[in-house]
């Protein structure tokens, strides 16, 4: 059995690539192993909510995570604020990173592009935080998408940098990690590469969404003027299209679709309404459990505080540990 951590930052309603790149294996994977989720809301603080929007989001993706299928009884689901030995952990971790590595990080280069008014610490110690999530509860594996793949790697530094510290093996190896192999990539629909919150309107579909906005969103999707040669390497906005469908449509679906356009027969418009279909009908369950759950206030304070108090028992015992592994001893 494995120990298992990953979260998700609440910035608003959880999209198909946070469901494709980390929710569907959360819930795969607590069935077989000890699975701590949580939602990230010291995370969150680097883009500077206000405490209104904080709190409702952080409920919305708590909402989110159980309707999407994740039992509390099974993983420990808990809000990282609600363990403040994270932060702990996460003071000591930046004792031992280095301004240069961190720098160098692509999702800091990004925030910074993304942020310029707003090039904070905690941006800068993303990284470190996210380190001290992982290995607060041991964790060896951790699903993420692919996105996250040089926060893991640095992730790996930051723990055998303090095994070697101290000279001990204490902190093990944690690996990204994908029940489908290879971790995924989730296109967005405007032609910017990824789906996520801040790549712009129209680019990400929620699990959340309404039938209508969903066939608005789709049927805007970036394309092309079509293919003009047989079999002809699709460009990448078409590509895009043809991975959204993979992951919701029947693969009879995409078959036909393929077919089409190495024929040259395709029409982008029948494309997209099947595709804008086979959307609402993935995320209809999520929607009607989403909207039951938002209500039910008695069983979100049951779930939070349940998962409170699991995930600080494992994190404390971390945190004593390594307080005395650092050399901090009661008298
Ligand atoms: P966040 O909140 O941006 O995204 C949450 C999860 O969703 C995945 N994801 C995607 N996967 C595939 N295609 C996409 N278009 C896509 N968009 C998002 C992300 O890879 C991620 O798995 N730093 C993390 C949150 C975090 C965390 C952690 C994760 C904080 N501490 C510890 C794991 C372990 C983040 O910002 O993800």
């Amino acid at each position: 059995m494995e120990t298992v951590v990953s979260g998700i930052r609440p910035t608003g309603n959880l999209h198909l690539g946070n469901y494709f790149g980390a929710l569907r294996n959360f819930i795969q994977m607590q069935n077989e192993h000890n699975c701590f989720f949580f939602i990230a809301d010291y995370h969150s603080l680097t883009t500077h909510p206000t405490p209104h929007d904080l709190h409702g989001n952080v409920k919305q993706v708590l909402v989110e995570y159980l309707a999407a299928g994740l039992d509390p009884e099974k993983a420990t689901l808990y809000i990282q604020s609600d363990v403040p030995e994270t932060a702990e952990l996460y003071l000591f971790l930046n004792m031992n990173a280095y301004i240069g590595e961190l720098e160098r990080c692509t999702s800091f280069k990004d925030k910074i592009r993304q942020q310029p008014q707003n090039v904070n610490a905690g941006l800068l110690t993303y990284p470190t935080l996210m380190a001290a999530d992982i290995i607060l509860h041991k964790a060896t594996k951790v699903p993420v998408g692919k996105d996250q793949e040089q926060h893991l790697e640095m992730t790996r530094q930051f723990s055998n940098r303090f095994n070697r510290m101290y000279n001990v093996e204490y902190f093990p190896e944690p690996q990204a990690f994908n029940f489908g192999q290879a971790l995924v990539k989730i296109p967005g629909l405007n032609g910017t590469g990824k789906m996520g919150k801040s790549e712009g309107e129209g680019n990400a579909i929620f699990l959340a969404d309404e039938p209508a906005a969903i066939r608005k969103k789709v049927m805007k999707a970036v394309t092309d003027a079509g293919p003009t040669e047989p079999n002809q390497t699709k460009p990448e906005v078409i590509e895009n299209i043809f991975q959204l469908m993979r992951v919701v449509s029947a693969p009879e679906t995409v078959q036909n679709f393929d077919e089409q356009y190495n024929n040259c027969q395709i029409r982008y418009g029948d494309m997209k309404k099947q595709l804008a279909e086979d959307m609402v009908a993935f995320t209809a369950p999520f929607r009607e459990r989403i909207n039951e759950l938002l209500s039910d206030e008695a069983y979100i304070s049951k779930v939070a505080r349940m998962g409170k108090e699991k995930a600080q028992a494992s994190a404390s015992k971390t945190i004593r540990e390594v307080r005395e592994i650092i050399g901090f001893k009661s008298f």
